[in-house]
């Protein structure tokens, strides 16, 4: 079930997504965090962030929209706070990095190279912030300058985030994978909007709220992404976008994936890491393949 990414290793490839997973040990009373294969932390910038005002997050019929706005606690105390932390408890992570420049990120590569940081995601797809971040993954040329700043500063498996918010996802990709980097992993949320009118003693009342809709309502476009993005690299492809259950880590791997991270459903399964990383196993044991990587070419055989 083990798997390497550049020379990023993880015990299974199921990665619990950026966002809906906190710094990782906060899941620990829910269930086995240093069993899952990596822990995609919640996006980090160089300073620590509030994040947005007012109301952040919408339920949906099959998903949520959220608003967060990037709150976290900062890069220098995610190092002195969380690292020793993650590695105690044997728990393999991924920092989520986000920037409004390229400096921003390029400092955020070199603090993680020098800290032994083993893989990084860049998050160059948030919708809930004004500035940065988003511009970088919409822009093939700004994302080339990116990636390619930030390969010089970090050595370890480097991961570029997409967002589907785009008009061709493989000239981003390509950009990607000409700068660089290891891996790319998508998708990030989908700009959305969630209103819901209701009337009260002869008064209309309205709540909205505007940002990215994540669950499993959003897995078509997710499926979409990962198919073309397969068309345009040879990267190792990190699918996420409405998973839920084994069924959909397949339909991802033929779409052309080879991990998978798992975000939304956490909220409503705290558990599901470890229970897909299990379902897996126990489906490539029972079913007599050889393991993972088989398991993944006999399904990119099917016509
Ligand atoms: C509440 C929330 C916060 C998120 N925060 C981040 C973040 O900080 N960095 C990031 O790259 N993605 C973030 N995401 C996006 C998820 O990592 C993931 O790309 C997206 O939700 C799609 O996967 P899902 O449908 O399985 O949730 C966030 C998503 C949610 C729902």
């Amino acid at each position: 079930m083990g798997i390497k990414i550049a020379n990023f290793e993880m015990k299974n490839p199921i990665i619990a997504a950026s966002g809906t997973f906190g710094y990782a040990d906060e899941f620990e009373d829910f269930c086995d965090v240093s069993k899952i294969g990596a822990v995609a932390t919640k996006g980090i910038t160089l300073e620590p962030r509030s994040g947005n005002d007012g109301e952040r997050i919408f339920e949906t019929d099959c998903g949520m929209i959220n608003r967060i706005g990037l709150e976290n606690i900062g890069i220098e105390r995610f190092v002195e706070e969380k690292i020793p932390v993650l590695k105690k408890k044997n728990i393999t992570y991924i920092l989520n990095a986000a920037g409004s420049t390229i400096e921003d990120y390029s400092k955020l590569a070199s603090i993680a190279h020098k800290n032994g940081i083993e893989a990084m995601e860049l998050n160059v797809s948030c919708p809930n912030v004004k500035s940065g971040c988003l511009e970088f993954g919409t822009d093939e040329n700004s994302l080339y300058e990116l990636v390619s700043r930030v390969r010089k500063n970090y050595g370890g498996c480097l991961i570029v985030k997409l967002t589907p918010n785009v008009t061709s996802i493989e000239n981003l990709a390509a950009a990607v994978e000409k700068a660089g980097a290891d891996a790319i992993s998508a998708i990030n949320t989908l700009k959305g909007l969630g209103i819901k009118i209701e009337y009260l003693n002869g008064k209309f009342y309205k709540r909205e709220v505007q940002g990215g809709l994540s669950g499993k309502c959003i897995k078509p476009v997710a499926l979409a992404m990962v198919k073309r993005i397969r068309t345009a690299t040879k990267l190792p492809i990190i699918g996420m976008g409405g998973i839920s259950c084994l069924n959909d880590l397949f339909e991802f791997i033929s779409a052309g994936a080879d991990a998978f991270e798992i975000g939304t459903q956490n909220f409503t399964q705290c558990d599901v890491c470890n229970t897909l990383a299990d379902d897996l196993e126990n489906f490539i044991k029972t079913n007599g393949f050889k393991d993972f990587e088989d398991l993944k070419e006999k399904i990119k055989e099917i016509n």
